[in-house]
């Protein structure tokens, strides 16, 4: 078990990675820990996450009330306090603004194809909650439906919220969207995205067991997207297998011709 200083150097150091990720700016961003006790250990509002040292965090109860801190707690304390009721398997939280998973956010798009094994596994989908003014119900609201079934949120306009059952597996989480934020962008540049089957993803599900990997995952038609099931008598090509065959007939009625 951890001494809430260890912890307090936890959430030090896990900042200092994002911050060097680039996966927030400024301000940007909240880490949190659930203590032994029940209080939560908190990044402050308005801090550089790249900056911080053991002294700046605030202790909060389960109700958000300052037990002790010399500052402000972060603005977001109602979200962590929101994920914290309703996954009693989760210790540690990370909130931040990572470039490419955001665009996804700003673009109203989820991270929901099955596209990378590793990210099924984790994840199932990373879906996407509305719009929700940052600091305020609004937000907690938005996410309030997915929290139950997902360990990483897209906050649509805003950011991405991961949370697990400590803080190095919390920031890993936020590692493995951002990074299966730029794999998809990839794909959609190099205009083909060739998706897992339902079969491919149920397989993946039961790895996970294996992988000691115990996060829920709720699947539904959408989460993740995966390939259609070919319909019979009828073949899927790709545009490119097309071109081919039309172009080799047309090969075979000019030498007929001749
Ligand atoms: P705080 O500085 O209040 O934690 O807010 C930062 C942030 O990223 C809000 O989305």
């Amino acid at each position: 078990m951890k001494s809430v200083e260890q912890h307090r150097s936890d959430i030090v150091e896990i900042g200092r990675r994002v911050y060097r990720l680039g996966y927030v700016a400024a301000y940007d961003g909240n880490i949190s820990i659930r203590l032994e006790d029940g209080n939560i250990l908190c990044t402050p509002t308005a801090i550089s996450k790249g900056y911080m040292s053991e002294g700046d965090l605030v202790i909060v109860n389960g109700e958000g009330k300052m037990v002790s801190g010399a500052r402000k707690v972060s603005s977001e304390i109602a979200m962590h306090l929101l994920i914290y009721k309703l996954r009693p398997d989760v210790l540690a939280i990370v909130h931040a603004h990572p470039p490419c998973a955001t665009g996804y956010a700003a673009a109203g798009m989820p991270l929901n194809k099955a596209l990378v094994a590793e990210v099924v596994m984790t994840f199932g989908c990373i879906p996407l909650a509305p719009y929700g003014t940052t600091g305020t119900a609004e937000l907690t609201e938005a996410i309030r439906p997915f929290v139950p079934s997902y360990d990483g949120i897209l906050l649509a306009n805003h950011g991405v919220v991961t949370y697990g059952s400590d803080v190095y597996q919390a920031h890993a989480k936020m590692e493995t969207v951002e990074h299966f934020a730029r794999i998809s962008l990839t794909t959609r540049i190099l205009g083909k995205e060739v998706l897992l089957t339902s079969d491919d993803v149920s397989k993946l599900l039961v790895a996970r067991e294996k992988y000691g990997i115990k996060a829920p995952v709720k699947l539904s038609d959408t989460c993740p997207t995966v390939q259609p099931e070919p319909v019979e008598g009828t073949i899927t090509l790709t545009k490119e297998e097309l071109v081919d065959i039309i172009q080799a007939a047309l090969e075979c009625l000019r030498h007929e011709k001749h």
